[in-house]
């Protein structure tokens, strides 16, 4: 992007001119005798370690919070923005850079909903580079650039590391072209909420170089703490800032922020990895459990804690499954993964069971 060109110029010009709204826990700590902000003076679970302090609002962004992401995600401070999870995060791009009925946003189908979902709730537009099912869902990274330097309504491309539901990671070579294509247009958001668990080096430690950069992530997969609604905007501060002037004051709940700390701590960190070599491990057995099964056309190992299939009847195979109360995906909605399922690595006894009912598919089709 060329330094002439801010970031603010990329967004709604209504948000950049808006005064943001000063909470009272932003104008002045949370210390002191506090009555500035009409809490209550106790809890009514005081006693319980998890009431502690919930009459108070929370810190807009948790001071150690915001250190112990940026230590873990290995960024400045000033460039993480903790969220309620990348949901929210998603949103919040859509509502600050795109103007309803002006603006439009560029995603690659099949993907990822949200970033349609947040656009359509924004009123912007929608330009899809459409990935084919004969190139097996690959990424068009020609298309992708041509559709970018060819309309200047998109001002923000979602890229998805490892993509939902393919499992294909973004090679860097093609982030470096998106980028370059973006320069001074548009911001590349690039979704690695499913990073950890493949091998790719993450985006994050382009951040410093582009300003255009945001890179999305969360505890909810590989942190195992979906629940939690704990995730990450990691950009330069000037982005963060604009995030910020449309977010809720208290984003945070303060169990949330106290229980995120607990999953930072190091005997967690060491547990994790723990955790992410039995999830590497059960995936291979899922793909042990899934070969040679003649009713799967096609299969995507990809490189996060699921695998996508392509089956002969996914409607039978779905239901089938939840007769035995096993839960997979499928997409009815999506022309373009007819008939493909998505499945989740589980522990071993969910395998397991998968394995029985997957025995017990017959599949006159196939
Ligand atoms: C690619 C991708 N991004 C973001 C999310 C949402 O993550 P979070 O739970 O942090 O909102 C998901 C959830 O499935 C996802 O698949």
């Amino acid at each position: 992007m060329s330094n002439a060109l801010n970031i603010a110029d990329l967004a709604r010009p209504e948000i950049v001119a808006m005064k943001p709204y000063s909470s009272a826990r932003l104008e002045a700590p949370g210390r002191g005798i506090l009555l500035n902000a009409n809490e209550a003076p106790w809890s009514l679970l005081e006693d319980e370690t998890i009431g502690l302090g919930i009459n108070r609002y929370p810190e807009p962004q948790p001071e150690a919070l915001v250190a112990g992401l940026a230590d873990l995600y290995g960024v400045a401070t000033d460039q993480v923005l903790v969220t309620r999870g990348s949901d929210e995060g998603i949103d919040l791009l859509v509502r600050v850079f795109c103007r309803a009925g002006q603006d439009a946003i560029l995603h690659c189908p099949p993907t990822f909903g949200m970033y349609r979902i947040a656009a359509q709730s924004q009123g912007a537009e929608i330009v899809s580079v459409q990935r084919s099912t004969e190139s097996g869902f690959a990424l068009d990274g020609k298309a992708l650039v041509e559709a970018l330097q060819g309309d200047d309504r998109i001002r923000l491309v979602f890229l998805t590391s490892p993509n939902n539901p393919i499992g294909d990671v973004l090679g860097r070579d093609l982030l470096l072209d998106v980028l370059a294509a973006a320069a001074g247009r548009a911001l590349v958001v690039v979704d690695e909420a499913y990073a950890e668990f493949s091998k790719q080096p993450s985006a994050t430690e382009l951040i410093a170089k582009y300003p255009q950069l945001v890179v999305l992530r969360t505890l909810s997969k590989a942190w195992a703490a979906a629940g939690l609604r704990c995730g990450s905007v990691l950009a330069q501060a000037e982005v963060l800032s604009l995030l910020r002037r449309v977010m809720a004051p208290y984003p945070l709940a303060a169990p949330v922020t106290a229980m995120a700390l607990r999953v930072l701590q190091p005997d967690m960190r060491e547990r994790q990895k723990q955790m992410l070599e039995e999830l590497a491990n059960n995936k291979q057995a899922l793909l042990q459990v899934l070969q040679d099964r003649p009713w799967i056309r096609r299969l995507w190992p990809g490189a996060a804690n699921f695998v996508l299939l392509e089956v002969s009847d996914s409607t039978g195979l779905l239901a089938h499954c939840a007769a035995q109360n096993i839960i997979l995906r499928g997409f009815p909605a999506d022309p373009n993964l007819r008939n493909c399922l998505r499945i989740s690595v589980g522990g071993r006894t969910e395998l397991a069971a998968l394995a029985t009912a997957l025995d017990s598919w017959k599949d006159d089709s196939a």
